[in-house]
């Protein structure tokens, strides 16, 4: 399996670091300019140090990337933590950057699209932009932490949610304790 995980300037870029070291499948990533930003805001490591977790790192300015392509040979994107402008963009089938020009292959070629927004509270416009994306097949996993696993740190709530994400990818995991009844 071939997977593409794309960071935006959202906050919550340590779901994006917990799912590229969980992966063990081919990762190929994309940063924007202001997931990049939000790494040096937020993140304990840098930008370096996160792309060495994939085998590939593609400039979201590069427009001619092979993941550009319908052609390309990957299987699904993740775009984690997704900003509320990028998911817009995709919304609107707006195709302007590598991580917007993916994503709107994915939505073409019938390809799984998960998208982790983490904005709240929500404007009209986002959810209407979210409802837009789901009929067209894409997967809106927001980053929202449930209790009832018992979380005693913050890395126990990010791998709630990347637990999450690996189920959407149909991959197994061990991130957190599921619910036995
Ligand atoms: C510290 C910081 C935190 C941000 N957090 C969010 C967020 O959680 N969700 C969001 O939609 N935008 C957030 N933004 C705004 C986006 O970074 C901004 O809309 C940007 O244009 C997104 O660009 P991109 O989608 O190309 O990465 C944040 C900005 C900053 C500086």
């Amino acid at each position: 399996m071939r997977v593409v995980v794309a960071i935006t300037g959202a906050s919550g870029v340590d779901y994006a670091v917990t799912l590229l070291r969980t992966l063990k499948e081919e990762k190929q990533l994309i940063i924007s300019a202001h997931g990049e930003r939000l790494i040096e805001i937020e993140s304990a490591i840098s930008r370096e140090e996160i792309e060495s977790f994939a085998d590939k790192t593609y400039e979201d300015s590069d427009l001619e990337a092979s993941v550009a392509s319908g052609s390309s040979q990957f299987d699904a994107m993740c775009i984690v933590p997704c900003s509320m402008s990028t998911l817009s963009k995709i919304a609107c089938g707006i195709a302007d950057t590598l991580i917007t020009r993916t994503a709107s292959v994915c939505l073409k070629e019938g390809r799984k699209l998960i998208l982790v927004p983490r904005e709240t509270p929500l404007s009209k416009i986002h959810i209407d932009n979210m409802s837009r994306l789901a009929g067209a097949g894409a997967i809106i996993l927001p980053a929202m932490p449930a209790f009832y696993s018992g979380p005693k740190e913050i890395q126990d709530m990010v791998n709630f949610i990347v637990g999450k994400i690996m189920e959407a990818l149909g991959l197994e995991h061990q991130l957190y304790k599921r619910w036995k009844g």
